[in-house]
């Protein structure tokens, strides 16, 4: 009789391929061959078919066992079901109100506020049961001269450039190149400094306001809507000429994508077709003409130059986990009216493009998203927004006020629900990063963190001094004292607040 165990290793390998959890927790209960079949290639498959990519936690998860990699994503996606998470300031106050900026590579996160970057370094858990911590690394002024104030609009990481070479861009216009060096002083502190160089700024009073790098190009796109392709130059003898297309519209956020049949850049801007995708050919030249313009459904019949005018702030790719699969043809946008729409560019759906003399207009006719989300408790427009999280289906999106971060299971969208930073800051979400267990922001105050995943201490982030009411802080009594409290509730609640 032909068993389970009697089929060869590799055949078995392609069965494991359409299991889950259950079924692999199930067989390696079963006996030692099918255990230790599971332990060598069952984790691994199932690690395979749920993705879900963290930079903070990449190098601790390398030196993990794939079985402690999945008991983590599962414990994890169970937390994020229950809405249960940790939430902490990263540091204390600032002294002052910045307009800040984020930006993550797989050893650091970067907090651009004011004239000022502060580092957090990504470690390695001392146990496989012990959350990653994440310690402060150190703060570095930019200024120039210590009179003049310099603020920082975007910040990238150059993908090649070993977790340590920034870009950074300020609203004066200038751009400069930031290697990062860490050190440790004799007493074994952390010490942060860097060397920088100047790159071409932009002229007349234009400056960046957003900066994104992938493979080996940097996509920059400026306040006046000046949208520049060009090679990241960690490669001396690349001197090909950069692309350059006019927006022509107040900009505010971009989303590059490489790994597209069509590889393309979206940009988020004030206007009356404030979302548009642009192709980019394999030469590296952006089109400058959009080949997709993403717009509401509400207003999907109007002929363009009738649709009013709106704005995006934010933008990222779609969730891994989506009922429309993990194609990278999936935007997500946050606009100025308080709603997050998904887009498919693989859709058929847009409207008729039919102007009102009944000829079709020039250029695409407007695609329609695929899902909206809001919540129905805040109008506030959207700043930031990041995929991940549980499931790897989440969407996270920052807010103009409150602090809020509103969170969506893309599956069930009809279920979010709202959280303030710990500390209640009166400020906007400017910038949020979700991984699958940790979703960073900040606000115009302090980053902060919350962490949906196991094993989190006190020594998981830095230090807050244990104050009473420090900071606005505050302990949710009968909790991990690890947490500070943060003001949740429901969309679908009755009442504002659930907690
Ligand atoms: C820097 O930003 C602060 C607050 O975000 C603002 O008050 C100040 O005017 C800015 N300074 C410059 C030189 O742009
Ligand atoms: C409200 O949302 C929560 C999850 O956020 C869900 O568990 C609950 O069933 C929902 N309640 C209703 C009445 O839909």
């Amino acid at each position: 009789m032909l068993t389970l165990t009697s089929l060869p290793v590799d055949i078995i390998i392609i069965v494991f391929e359409s299991l889950g959890l259950h079924d692999f927790t199930a067989l390696s209960l079963t006996c030692h061959l099918l255990y230790s079949v599971v332990v060598d290639y069952g984790w691994s498959s199932f690690l395979h078919s749920n993705p879900r990519p963290s930079h903070s936690l990449a190098n601790a998860r390398a030196l993990w066992t794939p079985h402690n990699r999945a008991r983590y994503d599962v414990v994890t996606d169970s937390a994020w079901q229950r809405s249960e998470f940790i939430a902490r300031p990263l540091s204390r106050m600032w002294p002052g109100k910045f307009q800040t900026v984020m930006a993550s590579s797989s050893s650091r996160l970067v907090v651009g506020a004011g004239s000022n970057l502060y580092s957090y370094s990504f470690g390695i858990a001392k146990s496989s049961t012990a959350s990653p911590p994440v310690t402060f690394e150190g703060a570095i002024s930019l200024l120039e001269y210590p009179d003049r104030q310099r603020n920082i609009t975007a910040l990238t990481f150059i993908e090649g450039g070993q977790d340590r070479i920034l870009d950074v861009a300020f609203q004066d216009g200038t751009i400069e190149r930031v290697h990062l060096i860490s050190m440790t002083s004799d007493t074994g502190r952390p010490i942060l400094s860097f060397t920088r160089s100047k790159l071409t700024p932009l002229p007349n009073g234009d400056f960046v306001e957003s900066l994104l790098s992938e493979s080996n190009i940097i996509l920059a796109l400026s306040s006046n809507g000046q949208a520049r392709l060009s090679s990241n130059h960690l490669d001396p003898s690349d001197t090909s000429p950069p692309s350059i297309i006019e927006v022509k519209s107040r900009s505010w956020v971009s989303h590059l994508c490489l790994q597209a049949s069509t590889p393309y850049a979206a940009f988020g801007v004030s206007s009356n077709t404030p979302l548009n995708v642009h192709a980019i050919a394999d030469s590296g030249q952006l089109s400058s003409q959009p080949i997709a313009i993403l717009h509401t459904s509400r207003c999907a019949d109007l002929p363009i130059e009738k649709l009013p005018s709106s704005a995006v702030y934010g933008l990222s790719r779609g969730p891994m986990n989506s009922p429309w699969g993990s194609s990278p043809q999936i935007i997500v946008s946050g606009w100025f009216d308080g709603q997050v729409r998904c887009y498919d560019l693989r859709s058929s759906s847009r409207t008729s493009s039919l102007s009102k003399n009944g000829h079709t207009t020039a250029g695409p006719a407007p695609l329609r998203p695929v899902l909206s989300l809001a919540d129905r408790w805040s109008y506030e427009p959207i700043y930031s927004v990041s995929c991940g999280g549980g499931s790897a289906s989440h969407v996270a999106a920052g807010t103009a006020r409150h602090s809020i971060i509103s969170f969506w299971d893309v599956r069930s969208p009809k279920n979010g629900w709202s959280v303030h930073a710990p500390g209640n800051d009166p400020s906007p979400v400017y910038s949020v990063i979700l991984e699958s267990s940790r979703c960073f922001g900040v606000t115009q105050s302090r980053p902060f963190v919350y962490d949906f995943g196991p094993g989190v201490s006190m020594d998981t982030y830095p230090p807050i001094p244990r104050v009473k009411g420090i900071d606005n802080l505050k302990h949710k009594k009968g909790t991990n004292r690890a947490t500070y409290y943060a003001m949740q509730y429901e969309h679908n609640s009755s009442g504002l607040c659930s907690q």
